[in-house]
């Protein structure tokens, strides 16, 4: 989730371009840099760690006059914040990153997935790098295919390219020409008088003037200080609409959605895309050598425990499907205010999984720690660097879903969903218990997840809040699935308690029999999870069974299940995946069901009541 901001212009723009990133803070970064074109030469400044850090080593390089960041006359540059992927946090990580001579510099946000071939490519010529990120090979791909012309050179660059990016570049030559392009992530215009900006969102800019341009997908973008060009991969122009942006200050930080939870929800296909694309670098291997344990361990492994609560629990119980079934190892899950006092039985040949995006959550440090104790390899999931279970952990698995502020946790959720399934198939890759094809197979369905993740946004939303509407004064919901479908329930039921505040239970499906079924009237919404399983056909009696008793049943079923829609009242499809992907999309539906519940009851789902963002008391 890394920030970018781009500026040319008559103005001096340093002290612009760093505004334009404390705008984007937000999103998370563990380091910053700026680089400005001044006299036909480009000079960096770049620190690790935030914005403060950043503006102390400008001051410094001022003092020591050196360096013509410094001097603040530039009217031409480009300023990043970095969330580490390739390469550690290191200030020669950080971004802007050159070619060989400094003539071009270039900003990334995203992942170049054929980094390692065209670094490979690039070196055998000769090319010299000066950091291990996938960024920089972008830089000289420009200063390979230039020959005077920048747009010419990215565009030959962009064809080169795998993954998804957007990136902006800049030339000593060109003292009035910045030229950017998208592959899925975002890049957008803003069109001021006699400057303009390329940024990775509006909150950059906005400042600085309210007229904006969307960049789509494959396009590129050329820009001087008097206007800016869109073309397309061949250098067809094409006609992108201006916006006059209305935000104020306010909504200006939630991205013009109005709450955070909602700007949280749609970022979701951008945070699962960011934890996993650069794991997933080959067509039939997963990477997580950030974990430091060999292959001959996760062999003789004799279990994985999984610790966490609330939502991130929800994630583990995800996971555990996912393990079990890919890795066939057994996996054992508790809340981690129970796991710690369960004075449990855990030895070296033990893989605990710490689940924690604030990384803060007390019980889940405490059986973290317990684990460790007891000799277990102890891995951090978590979504914040420094936190102190990355310093608890033996290893650390980052989710890369940026800061969520909203305390009712959805892009962290399906972002851990995404790691607990790479989890999954690296024990199995490991462990050897799954082909090859397979792997192959489930990679290629993983990698299509972020895009499915947007398309059931889309095509969900409309339909929920029609259900949100018919049912927001019932006195109680009840969620019901089976198997991988059950914890989508349990997370559903908890984000309907904890932002709209109507009581709701999630089951067991099977178990409804048991008891459970006495609650049912025809006033009764049943919320069942109904996406593809090898249980499918059961949840379905299960749902005749409600239906007998009168209740309305909305069923979330994956696209063409027409025996779902044949039984429920009410079908809300999710795009088709392998089954055990499929809650990453199944939980969507019901994060945005909560959602519209509560707005319509006018609830603040961004704080709700008695919750804060981090429990850090027992
Ligand atoms: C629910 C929610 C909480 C957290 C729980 C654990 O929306 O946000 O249930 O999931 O408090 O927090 P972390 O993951 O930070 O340990």
């Amino acid at each position: 989730m890394c920030g970018i901001v781009g500026y040319v212009g008559s103005r001096p723009c340093r002290d612009l371009l760093i505004a334009g990133l404390e705008k984007l803070e937000y999103r998370g970064y563990d380091s910053a840099g700026v680089s400005l074109l001044d006299n036909g030469r480009i000079e960096s400044v770049r620190a690790v760690g935030n914005l403060a850090n950043l503006r102390s080593a400008v001051e410094a390089a001022a003092g020591n006059g050196t360096v013509a960041v410094a001097e603040a006359e530039a009217t031409i540059g480009l300023a990043h914040t970095r969330w580490a992927t390739h390469g550690r946090v290191t200030e020669e990580n950080a971004h802007p990153h050159g070619d060989c001579s400094d003539s071009v510099h270039i900003v990334l946000n995203g992942i170049v997935e054929n980094h390692s071939e065209l670094r490979r490519e690039l070196a055998s010529e000769g090319h010299i790098f000066s950091s291990e990120t996938d960024a920089e090979i972008v830089a000289h791909l420009i200063e390979r295919n230039y020959e005077g012309d920048l747009t010419a050179a990215v565009r030959a660059a962009f064809a080169e390219l795998r993954g998804h990016y957007s990136f902006v570049a800049m030339h000593a030559d060109h003292p009035e020409l910045l030229v950017g392009a998208r592959q899925e992530c975002p890049l957008i215009i803003g069109l001021g008088e006699g400057e303009n900006f390329l940024a990775s969102a509006i909150p950059a800019f906005l400042n600085e003037t309210r007229r904006v341009m969307q960049v789509e997908n494959g396009d590129i973008v050329v820009m001087t200080p008097d206007g800016a060009t869109v073309t397309d991969a061949a250098g067809g122009e094409l006609d992108r609409e201006v916006d006059e942006v209305t935000w104020d200050e306010e909504a200006a930080e939630k991205g013009g959605y109005s709450t955070f939870m909602m700007k949280e929800i749609h970022e979701q296909p951008d945070a699962v895309a960011e934890t996993i694309t650069d794991r997933l670098p080959n067509v039939d291997s997963v990477d997580l050598s950030e974990l430091d344990f060999t292959n001959e361990r996760a062999a003789k492994l004799r279990r994985v425990v999984i610790v966490a609560c609330g939502t991130s629990y929800h994630a583990g119980l995800v996971g555990r499907y996912a393990i079990e079934h890919w890795a066939r190892i057994p996996v054992e899950m508790d809340v981690a205010s129970e796991f710690r006092y369960r004075d449990p039985v855990l030895g070296p040949d033990d893989l605990v999984i710490g689940i924690t995006q604030s990384g803060e959550t007390a019980d889940t440090l405490a059986a973290m720690r317990l684990a460790r104790e007891r000799g277990a390899h102890v891995v951090a999931l978590t979504n914040v660097m420094g936190s102190q279970a990355t310093r608890d952990a033996n290893s650390v698995l980052f989710t890369r879903a940026g800061l969520e502020i909203g305390v009712a946790a959805t892009k962290t959720f399906t972002s851990q969903i995404a790691a607990m399934y790479l989890l999954g198939l690296w024990l199995a890759e490991a462990r050897e218990t799954l082909e090859p094809k397979r792997i192959a197979e489930l990679i290629a369905e993983m990698k299509s997840l972020p895009h499915l993740v947007e398309e059931t946004i889309e095509s969900t939303e409309a339909q929920v809040r029609a259900v949100a509407r018919s049912h927001f004064e019932g006195r109680f919901f009840l969620y019901l699935g089976r198997n991988i479908g059950l914890p989508v329930c349990l997370e559903g039921a908890l984000k309907m308690k904890e932002i709209s505040y109507i009581p709701s239970d999630a089951y067991a499906a099977g178990e409804m029999k048991h008891g459970p079924i006495a609650l049912l009237d025809e006033s009764t919404p049943v919320v069942c999870v109904a996406s593809d399983s090898p249980v499918l056909d059961k949840v379905l009696s299960n749902v005749a069974e409600v239906r007998a008793r009168g209740a309305d049943v909305i069923a979330i079923a994956t696209d063409g299940s027409d025996e779902v829609a044949e039984t429920a009242d009410q079908t809300i499809f999710v795009p088709r995946t392998d089954w055990v992907l499929q809650p990453i999309l199944a939980v969507v539906p019901l994060q945005l069901l909560a959602y519209h519940t509560a707005r319509l009851l006018d609830l603040n789902v961004d704080q709700p009541r008695n919750l804060a963002k981090t429990v850090t008391v027992e």
